[in-house]
C-alpha cells in the first residue's frame, strides 16, 4: 500500500474512532503556502509570488444524519467536537479553529449553496500551528472545496480563493489580501505563483533552483496582536493612498513607479505614513524584479532582492521583530546563504532562506544555536517542497 493510501486509511480510522460514524467517508487535502516575495502588496493592487507547500490540511468527511455539523481537529484535541447548526452559522469564540470552517459554511450560504443534510468532519494540519504559512486559509479552502464537492458542485478555483477570502474579510474580521488563498487554491507543483493583485492576470514560474535548497525555519513566535497589527498596516496603507490622490489619483499605491513616488512623497507629512507607503511601492517593483531573475535562472539576484525585501519590512513597514530579525540576520552571515526574508504577515512566523544545499547541515546548526540564544526559542527547519493545490484524495 503506497503511503498515501496507508495515510488516509489511518485518518479514516480515526474520524470513526471519534464521530462513530460507519457512513462513507472522502479524504480531502489543501497545501499551505509560502510567499517567495511580494510582502503586504497584495491589498494594495500589487504583485505577489508565493507557492503552494506540500504541508497541509486534510480531512475525513461523511454525512451523519443529524441536521448538523460536527467537527473536530486533531491538531486541537482539547476544544474537544463543536456542533455547528446548519440554519444560523455565526461567529462563536469558544468555536475556536472550528470558526473558520463555519465562515465558509456562511459564504457558500450567500452563494445560494444550502447546507440540509449534516457531516461530521475530522480535519487533521501537518502545517506547524501559528507558523504564518496559512494554516487558516488551508482550512478554508479546502472546506470549500470540500463543501461543493460533496454536493456535487464545482467552482474554478479562482472563485474558491475569493469566497474563502470574502469568509476571512467578513465573518472572521481579518482584512487579509487574497495572496493566501488564491495560493493555495491555485498552487501547482514545482511552480510559483507570480499574481498581478489589481487584474488577477497569473503567471506560473518553474522554480529552478540547481545547487540550492529553499528552507522555511519556523520560529516558534506567537504572533501576539498580528491581526490588529494587520489590520492597522491596511489602515496606513489606506491612508497615504488618499494623500497621493490629491496629486495623481490612485485607487491602489501599486498604480505608482518607486519614481512617482518620489515626486509625490511631499504630499504625505507624517513619516510613518510615509514610510509605510515606500515599503509598499518598492515591494513591488522587487516582486517584478525577482520575477524576471528567476525566469532568467539569475539566483544570486533574487537572494540579493529577498535580503532588501526583509531591510524594507523590518525598517519601513515595521513587522519583523526581533526573532524574525535574529534569524534572518544571522543567515546573512552564513556561508552558502545567498537570500533570507521573513515571510507572510510578520510578528512572528516563518523566515525563508535560499541555501546552497551543502551547506543546509552548517545553516540549521548555526541558526539553531544563536537563536535559542539570542532569543531564548527554539526554531524548527522544514526545506520547502512545492506541492499543487487542494484535491480529493482518490483510495
Ligand atoms: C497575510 C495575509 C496576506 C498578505 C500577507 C502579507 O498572510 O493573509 O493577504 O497580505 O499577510 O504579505
Amino acid at each position: 500500500m503506497v503511503e498515501q493510501d496507508l495515510f488516509l486509511v489511518n485518518l479514516k480510522r480515526s474520524f470513526r474512532e471519534i464521530f462513530q460514524n460507519t457512513n462513507t467517508a472522502e479524504g480531502y487535502f489543501a497545501p499551505g503556502r509560502v510567499n517567495l516575495i511580494g510582502e503586504h502588496t497584495d491589498y494594495n493592487g500589487g504583485a505577489v509570488f508565493p507557492c503552494a507547500i506540500t504541508l497541509g490540511t486534510y480531512a475525513v468527511i461523511a454525512r451523519n444524519q443529524r441536521g448538523y455539523m460536527r467537527l473536530f481537529s486533531s491538531n486541537f484535541r482539547e476544544v474537544g467536537i463543536r456542533e455547528v447548526a446548519l440554519s444560523k452559522v455565526e461567529f462563536a469564540q469558544e468555536d475556536q479553529w472550528a470558526n473558520y470552517v463555519k465562515s465558509i459554511m456562511w459564504v457558500l450560504q450567500l452563494e445560494g449553496v444550502s447546507f440540509e443534510e449534516g457531516f461530521d468532519i475530522y480535519y487533521h494540519g501537518t502545517l506547524p500551528n501559528q507558523s504564518g504559512l496559512s494554516s487558516s486559509a488551508s482550512i478554508e479552502v479546502l472546506s470549500c472545496m470540500m463543501f461543493l464537492s460533496e454536493q456535487q458542485m464545482t467552482f474554478s478555483n479562482e472563485k474558491i480563493a475569493l469566497l474563502a477570502q470574502k469568509a476571512e474579510n467578513d465573518f472572521m474580521h481579518v482584512q487579509c489580501g487574497i495572496m493566501d488563498q488564491f495560493a493555495i487554491s491555485m498552487g501547482k507543483k514545482d511552480h510559483g505563483i507570480y499574481l498581478k493583485t489589481q487584474t488577477m492576470e497569473v503567471k506560473y514560474a518553474p522554480i529552478i533552483l540547481g545547487d540550492y535548497q529553499l528552507m522555511i525555519v519556523q520560529s516558534n513566535k506567537k504572533r501576539t496582536l498580528g491581526d490588529s497589527a494587520y489590520n492597522q498596516r491596511r489602515l496606513e496603507c489606506e491612508e497615504a493612498r488618499r494623500l497621493l490622490s490629491k496629486k495623481k489619483v490612485i485607487e491602489s499605491l501599486c498604480e505608482l513607479t518607486v519614481e512617482d513616488f518620489y515626486e509625490l512623497q511631499d504630499l504625505i507629512q507624517d513619516p510613518v505614513l510615509r514610510r509605510r507607503a515606500f515599503h509598499v511601492i518598492t515591494e513591488n517593483q522587487r516582486t517584478i524584479d525577482a520575477y524576471e531573475a528567476l525566469q532568467k535562472g539569475d539566483l544570486l539576484k533574487f537572494g540579493r532582492l529577498m535580503n532588501e525585501s526583509h531591510e524594507s519590512l523590518r525598517d519601513h513597514y515595521e513587522v519583523t521583530g526581533k526573532e524574525l530579525d535574529t534569524l534572518v540576520e544571522t543567515a546573512w552571515k552564513q556561508t552558502g546563504v545567498i537570500g533570507a526574508r521573513m515571510t507572510g504577515a510578520g510578528f512572528g512566523g516563518c523566515t525563508i532562506h535560499l541555501v546552497q544545499k551543502d551547506c543546509v547541515g552548517s545553516f540549521i546548526h548555526e541558526i539553531e544555536t544563536v537563536y535559542e540564544k539570542e532569543c531564548n526559542l527554539k526554531a524548527d527547519f522544514y526545506p520547502v517542497s512545492i506541492g499543487g493545490g487542494p484535491k480529493k484524495i482518490l483510495s
